[in-house]
């Protein structure tokens, strides 16, 4: 068709958030339709400091789907994506069979799209950026092709974690028991107004990427690890109701304490693969001696650790130990840039070290080991972006040249 006759497409954009699992999702019953075999529970982080947008246009004017993935056209082939497509125009044609007047005539059914999705933060930081992105994806293509209610099932197909991001504040993602996968979805626990107090910070450890992809990872375990099917049948169950409670009652003491233990499970789960994965470094573990430290010096638990597959901590603390443990941070991890842009996102306020408390952690300072923390909280889940100057695709459903 001649480009003066191309009908204009019919944009949407979106956003959507990472989430950080305290219990964690390691081992699949099911590859093809990503079902777990223990049940997860994460929080969103939010959006003001890491997310995905992504723009979806269709028109009948597009005769192929096609893709861009921060600023590179990428193969749109791929299975799991495919499963997300498939899935939402499946979804699509049965609102529209089943004579809903609101949905897309038969003609946009068919159309193609076009999908433009970039992030906020670096992907090689190693944060979990799978899960907001295919999040992202669905909810865009949701909003496009007129499909309402659940998600999360579909956004499981891409990633499991991802069926997470489908909601702001404390997720559980139910692992189900139905071989169809019908049952295995996300539900909030708590919105992200809950608790206001949690704070978040992500320390960027390493701008590597990580060696063993979680996929693949999470293969070998579950092929060769015992630990991981006791930890699955013996050990999440109990620590799910655990979870939940401590979260609904903001009992941080005992939110830390499983955070913690769960993320050193899943850790050990690693090491007990055959062949071992190694996910944590030495600033890991310098990380998690600090925490260990910090929390014996006062004689209560104030700060928690987890991490995913790579050597970034994650670290979950209340508002009013915040700044100092920042400044704790800092001085056990000297870097160049321990002033200017060494911590990105929500504003800490500055704070003093006694001789005391640094003599009382006692480790040798690390230089360099983080490159930066990521300040943020609790957030809200995706989000339709009303503005159409942020559209990332333009009027000839093309990407725009800032992306
Ligand atoms: C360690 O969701 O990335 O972050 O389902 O194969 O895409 P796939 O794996 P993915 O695994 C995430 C694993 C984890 C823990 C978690 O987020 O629960």
């Amino acid at each position: 068709m001649p480009q003066d006759k191309m009908e204009k497409p019919y944009l949407v954009t979106c956003t959507a958030p990472v989430n950080i699992a305290v219990i964690k999702y390691w081992g699949k019953r099911n590859e093809e339709l990503i079902l777990p075999i223990n049940s997860s529970l994460s929080v969103t982080l939010h959006q003001d400091q890491l997310k995905t947008t992504t723009t979806v246009a269709t028109s009948k004017s597009f005769h192929e789907d096609r893709l861009w993935l921060n600023g590179k056209e990428e193969d749109i082939n791929h299975p799991r994506l495919q499963s997300c497509l498939r899935e939402i125009r499946r979804l699509a044609r049965k609102r529209h069979n089943d004579g809903d007047p609101d949905s897309s005539d038969s003609t946009g059914l068919s159309q193609k799209v076009r999908i433009c999705s970039v992030n906020n933060f670096p992907t090689a930081a190693g944060l979990a950026s799978s899960a907001a992105g295919y999040a992202c994806l669905v909810y865009s293509l949701a909003q496009a092709f007129g499909v309402e209610g659940e998600l999360s099932a579909i956004a499981r197909q891409g990633s499991g974690s991802a069926c997470r991001s489908i909601y702001g504040g404390f997720v559980q993602w139910i692992m189900g028991n139905k071989d169809d996968g019908k049952d295995s979805l996300a539900q909030q626990v708590e919105p992200e107004t809950h608790w206001p107090e949690l704070r978040i910070f992500v320390l960027v450890a390493s701008a590597e990427r990580k060696p063993i992809g979680s996929t693949s990872g999470m293969q070998t375990s579950v092929q060769t690890s015992r630990l991981l099917k006791h930890r699955a049948e013996s050990v999440v169950p109990s620590r799910m109701v655990e979870m939940i409670e401590a979260v609904r009652r903001k009992d941080f003491p005992a939110f830390a304490e499983l955070t913690m233990k769960d993320s050193n499970q899943f850790h050990a789960t690693c090491l007990d693969t055959y062949p071992p994965i190694f996910y944590l470094n030495s600033v890991s573990q310098q990380v998690i001696h600090l925490v260990h430290r910090y929390n014996k010096y006062y004689g209560e638990t104030r700060v928690a650790y987890s991490f995913d597959a790579g050597p970034n901590a994650v670290i979950f603390t209340l508002q009013e130990y915040a700044s100092e443990f920042v400044r704790v941070v800092q001085h056990f991890f000297p870097s160049d840039t321990n002033g200017e842009g060494f911590i990105k996102g929500l504003p800490v306020k500055s704070a003093t070290l006694s001789e005391e408390l640094k003599q009382g952690i006692g480790l040798e300072p690390m230089p360099k080991g983080i490159n930066y923390i990521i300040s943020t909280k609790a957030g809200p889940g995706p989000r339709v972006v009303e503005d159409s100057s942020q559209h990332l695709l333009s009027s000839e459903g093309l990407p725009k040249k800032t992306v």
